[in-house]
């Protein structure tokens, strides 16, 4: 009855987690949910002068394109306002370049772990995924990374604060990563979502800007630094792909919600986004310290992890070899809801590891939450 490709439709675990996680007394580390507090509040005034109703154009706002290329040319990524493509969230932009790149048979690099919604829509449209180790504390394994390249249809990469394990790659390795992907001609598709959300410093500029000769996507979003109800993201495409991204875009939905667009546009030209962002940040740096000293207290003796530089999760290797699916759904039992690492793996993970998300739980839940955890782990 239907395509056969639904037949490698899995049930997004995150969806079915949150769903899980908004009982109430239920406290989540399960998403990637920004604090509720440093979500942005529009006032009336943000939507006073907005002439939005109307249909508009594919590619997104004329201004909003603008000020977004000004930011990523700072960034060091050369492009023009016409190179940018205005999505409904970023998760928009993983659809629209699967639909580019990936159908059956094509191997596509990804990391692992990996943002396991982008292993969803890859593993949807067939590719045969080529994993490259990136370790929490090493980084990526070059040796892997080299042997994965050369035939490869496509290269997803998180390198700024990963989804889940908040690696943030060093400036030499993002420059050995593109002399690698050019050498081999791979384009790359680098998902930057977290840059803002740094913590202890600016983290180095993005890979894209380094390429020479492979072709590249770069995409970000506006949902962790404003809101997730925005729904608006946004992709820069290397000359040779903005024109058929951008008819895919005009196939999947037309454009993007133009009040929105308006809103953000308004945010940036006033130069009202860094701010909230740097207001946002203490309140950040307090949850995250807070959910490492409950881990120190709880867990010391049972997982190790790094502090995350940026991002929104802690990434937590058990000693002990654990189930971590039927772990999750003890946590839930017990009133706290967690995201099970082998989600994050294409096949086998390498450890039993729990993505746990800092941001959207208050401190006192987080010791809370923690505590309810270790007592689970025996
Ligand atoms: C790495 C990564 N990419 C993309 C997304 C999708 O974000 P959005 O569609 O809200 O922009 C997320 C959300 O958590 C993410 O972690």
């Amino acid at each position: 009855m239907f395509a056969q490709r639904i037949e490698r439709l899995t049930s997004s675990l995150v969806r079915d987690i949150l769903a899980a996680a908004s009982r109430p007394g239920m406290i989540s580390f399960a998403g990637g949910l920004p604090a509720s507090e440093a979500l942005f509040q529009p006032g009336a005034s943000d939507f006073a002068a907005l002439n939005c109703a109307q249909y508009g154009q594919t590619e997104g706002e004329p201004q909003l394109r603008e000020l977004i290329a000004q930011r990523a040319r700072a960034l060091g990524i050369a492009c023009t306002a016409g190179q940018v493509l205005i999505l409904n969230g970023s998760q928009q932009g993983i659809d629209l370049v699967s639909k580019l790149f990936v159908e059956e048979g094509t191997p596509l690099v990804v990391e692992a772990p990996a943002y396991l919604a982008a292993l969803q829509s890859f593993k949807l449209f067939g590719a045969p995924l080529r994993p490259v180790t990136v370790d929490a504390q090493q980084g990526p394994v070059w040796t892997e990374l080299a042997d994965a390249l050369p035939g490869a249809r496509l290269c997803y990469l998180t390198p700024t604060f990963q989804n889940p394990s908040g690696y943030c790659y060093t400036d030499a390795e993002r420059t050995t990563t593109a002399e690698l992907l050019d050498a081999a001609d791979v384009p790359l598709f680098e998902d930057d979502p977290y840059r803002a959300l740094s913590y202890d410093g600016p983290a180095p500029a993005p890979i894209v800007g380094r390429l020479h000769k492979a072709r590249w996507v770069y995409q970000s979003s506006f949902s962790k630094t404003l809101a997730p109800g925005l729904r608006l993201g946004y992709l820069i495409a290397h000359p040779d792909l903005i024109t058929p991204l951008t008819r895919l875009k005009q196939a999947a939905d037309l454009h993007s919600n133009r009040f929105s667009q308006h809103l953000v546009a308004n945010l940036l030209a006033s130069n009202r986004i860094d701010p909230h962002v740097a207001a946002a940040l203490p309140l950040y740096q307090k949850r995250r310290a807070a959910m490492d000293a409950a881990l120190r207290t709880h867990l010391a003796d049972k997982a190790t992890w790094q502090l995350p530089q940026g991002g929104l999760f802690f990434w937590l290797k058990l000693n002990q070899p654990t189930d971590t699916y039927a772990l999750m759904q003890q946590a839930l039992e017990a009133g706290v809801a967690v995201m099970p690492g082998d989600a994050f793996y294409q096949g086998v993970a390498p450890g039993s590891y729990l993505r746990l998300n800092f941001s959207h739980a208050n401190e006192t839940d987080i010791a809370t939450g923690v505590a309810r955890l270790a007592a689970l782990l025996g």
